[in-house]
């Protein structure tokens, strides 16, 4: 299929926005870039890597003008969360996700996966059984491995080009002695999926009967593509089941600024929260940090105009890599993209392992993150980042076009 840079060029200039740019990141520390060069540190001038998933957007120039507005007349001392950023925290879940958390239950915690760290300790014992649902964000088995608990794999089904739960083999794991916990990825990382609120419900009947707790992941809970709802998982559940719930949101994945770690977690229970709260003095973790919680309060108040351009424009370089691979390599499966700006592809028809993939890609100037990076499960697939201006994404289908011919034989 032949490439149409105008096109794109002309969406991303509909947003007042600057979606366009190109970013050179290579002196900044960026952990994506970093990657990138430890694989070759000959990498051509204009190669941006498609891993680690922050983007390749300038960053709101409202929450710029935030941070040093803030430095310029802030002491940057030790910071605790006003009554101004809760209101900002809580009225962006009323107005985005039509849910109602109360000021008390929030947590504000320096990220989510150091809170769902947390979580595994507060809430479990070693030994325990914790499960997760892989392919998944691999910090979830360590988070579980690392703490002397034991990964219970729930691994999803892929049908169609679309994946779900396995609740048949759930609802036995759920019933194994030693079982307490399920670390659920909502939306999922990397498959793409917006869970629905049946989905939900299901995961939270079989759970509840069980005496098996939900940190709900939702880290990605903005990042919804057209003709898909987000359910917050407290949404899925009747009052008396929050004992049952963790639920961690952050503006970091929505606004590119997970490098200022500020995330904020819902637990309803008073008991709960207390233990996890306990947990994270333990580990020394209390105050936010003092440019971060205005960032998010600012991304919360006054950044929505430019989250609805950004998912646009995930959806549409989504949309060009789906639609030129169905051209070009039509045996790849693309899975549906719900929500995330991260699609996952599936190689494995070309028969290509794992180091064969990466060393094919590499030499075609492409860094994806390998699939078995989120598990056995991952094995063949790609997560390819697609928030980057479209051209870049245009200018990678060649690349990818020639690895896989190349991979294809
Ligand atoms: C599902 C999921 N959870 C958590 C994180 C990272 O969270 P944090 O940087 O707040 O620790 C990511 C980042 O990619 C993610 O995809």
């Amino acid at each position: 299929m032949a490439l149409n840079p105008q096109h794109s060029v002309t969406f991303a200039n509909r947003s007042a926005y600057d979606f366009e740019t190109p970013l050179d990141r290579s002196l900044e520390g960026s952990a994506k870039w970093n990657l990138m060069y430890e694989e070759n540190a000959d990498v051509k001038p204009g190669v941006v890597p498609f891993s680690v998933a922050d983007m390749e957007f300038r960053t709101a120039p409202e929450i710029v003008r935030a941070i040093q507005e803030t430095a310029a007349i802030s002491t940057l001392g030790y910071t605790v969360a006003t009554d101004d950023y809760l209101d900002s925290v809580l009225g962006w879940q009323f107005r985005r996700h039509s849910w109602t958390p109360s000021i008390a239950w929030l947590v504000t915690t320096p990220g989510v996966v150091p809170a769902i760290c947390t979580a595994v300790q507060a809430f479990t014992q070693i030994g325990d059984g914790v499960i997760i649902q892989p392919p998944v964000y691999y910090p979830f088995f360590r988070a579980v491995a690392e703490n002397g608990r034991r990964v219970i794999e729930n691994p999803l089904i892929y049908e169609g080009n679309r994946w779900r739960m396995n609740f048949e083999e759930l609802a036995e794991l759920v019933k194994e002695p030693g079982t307490r916990m399920l670390i659920l990825c909502s939306p999922h990382n990397p498959v793409g999926r917006v869970w629905t609120k049946d989905e939900l419900s299901t995961l939270v009947s079989l759970c509840v009967a069980n005496d098996v707790l939900i940190v709900s992941d939702e880290i990605h809970d903005d990042l919804i593509m057209p003709g898909h709802e987000h359910t917050t998982l407290m949404k899925a559940m009747k009052p008396g089941q929050f004992e049952y719930c963790m639920v961690a949101t952050a503006p970091s994945k929505t606004f590119n600024i997970a490098g200022l770690q500020c995330s904020n977690i819902f637990i309803e229970n008073a008991r709960m929260r207390d233990t996890f709260k306990n947990q994270l003095r333990k580990t020394g973790i209390s105050e936010l940090n003092a440019l971060a919680w205005r960032a998010c309060q600012v991304a919360y108040d006054e950044c929505e105009g430019w989250l609805e351009d950004l998912i646009s424009i995930i959806w549409h370089n989504f949309e060009i890599v789906r639609d030129h691979l169905a051209n070009t390599q039509p045996w790849v499966r693309v899975s549906d993209l719900e929500g995330t700006y991260l699609a996952w592809l599936d190689l494995r028809a070309c028969g290509a392992d794992e180091k064969a993939l990466e060393r094919t890609m590499h030499a075609h100037d492409l860094y994806f993150d390998e699939g078995a990076m989120f598990g056995a499960q991952g094995q063949g697939f790609e997560r390819w980042n697609l928030a980057c201006p479209t051209p870049i994404i245009e200018q990678a289908l060649g690349r990818l076009d020639a690895a896989l011919d190349e991979l294809r034989g």
